[in-house]
């Protein structure tokens, strides 16, 4: 029989000549990200509540960089610029919320077996959380605190905390297309959670009742709607994973568990874009 000619898969022109060159891993701070998953316990299923916590922060730092990109092209009245990244915001969501069907192959007996190596770390000091409900407009003071035995950790939470969500852009982006906003909406103090007013929600309905003139506003507060829809459907995935996971336990961050993050549910991030749904 005639002997098949074995083929090396590897085409000639492939570089392995680093010794001057920079590798994938080098770029990427591989040797940084790959060595930072260090369990505490020698229980096999620890890795995979690291790296779920891991992927889920490296996508909100991508988040946090598209809502500031979008804040600011907003305040410059580049809407196409700020939809591109929005719409990124919302698919990058898509993803963090896949996570949760990963974790749910954690058992509750698997987690209790390693539970109590956590301390008080929890998902509530989670500081690229808090900065991505501050740059929603959601502020919360006293979480700052967590932060304070890390000096430029803090002084950075506090400089995200006291700048104007991307709920005060946008209002501000209606007031200049000429729909009248209230002065003390446009000149509010943006450490304070927003709250509805009527000229905020009158100014959403004339855009929703002539979108052909206001397409651009009709366009975003859509794409504003689209990320609040996802950071809900998170939180809730998260408070049922939890609850399939511990049951009504306290939380390892002290809370109540799965009733505070019921709780948590019942914030609206922009509130007149939901109440237009029902004015209409
Ligand atoms: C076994 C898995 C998990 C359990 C049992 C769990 C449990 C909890 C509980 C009970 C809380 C309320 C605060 C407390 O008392 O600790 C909380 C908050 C939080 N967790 Fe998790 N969690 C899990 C996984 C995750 C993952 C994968 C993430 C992704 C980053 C995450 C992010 C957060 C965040 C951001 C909060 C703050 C929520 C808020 O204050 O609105 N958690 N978690």
């Amino acid at each position: 029989m005639e002997k098949k000619e074995r083929r090396d898969p590897t085409e000639a022109s492939i570089h392995t000549d680093f010794k001057n060159n920079m590798t994938y891993g080098e770029y990427l701070s591989l040797d940084k990200i790959l060595a930072g998953q260090n369990r505490l316990s020698d229980h096999h299923d620890e890795m995979l509540f690291i790296i779920i916590h891991q992927v889920s922060e490296l996508w909100m730092k991508l988040i946090l960089h598209e809502l500031k990109g979008a804040i600011e092209a907003i305040e410059n009245d580049e809407l196409s610029t700020a939809f591109k990244m929005l719409a990124r915001v919302s698919k990058t969501q898509t993803q963090i919320i896949q996570a949760w069907d990963v974790l749910s192959t954690l058992t509750p007996s698997e987690y209790m077996q390693f539970r109590d190596s956590l301390g008080q770390a929890s998902g509530f000091q989670s500081y690229q959380y808090r900065m991505i409900e501050f740059a929603l407009g959601y502020k919360t003071p006293h979480v700052l605190k967590i932060y304070e035995k890390d000096k430029e950790l803090h002084e950075h939470l506090k400089v995200a905390y006291q700048e104007p969500g991307i709920y005060d852009v946008a209002i501000k982006a209606l007031s200049r297309a000429g729909l009248p906003i209230d002065s003390d909406v446009l000149d509010r103090d943006v450490t304070e959670t927003y709250e509805k007013n009527d000229s905020v929600m009158q100014a959403w309905l004339t855009v929703y009742r002539d979108v052909d003139t206001h397409w651009d506003l009709y366009e975003l507060a859509e794409k504003l709607v689209d990320i609040e829809d996802w950071l809900q459907q998170w939180r809730f995935r998260h408070m049922k994973t939890v609850e399939r996971i511990i049951g009504f336990k306290q939380g390892t961050g002290g809370s109540s568990g799965v009733g505070y993050l019921k709780k948590v549910l019942d914030h609206r991030f922009f509130p007149e874009l939901w109440d237009i749904r029902t004015a209409l």
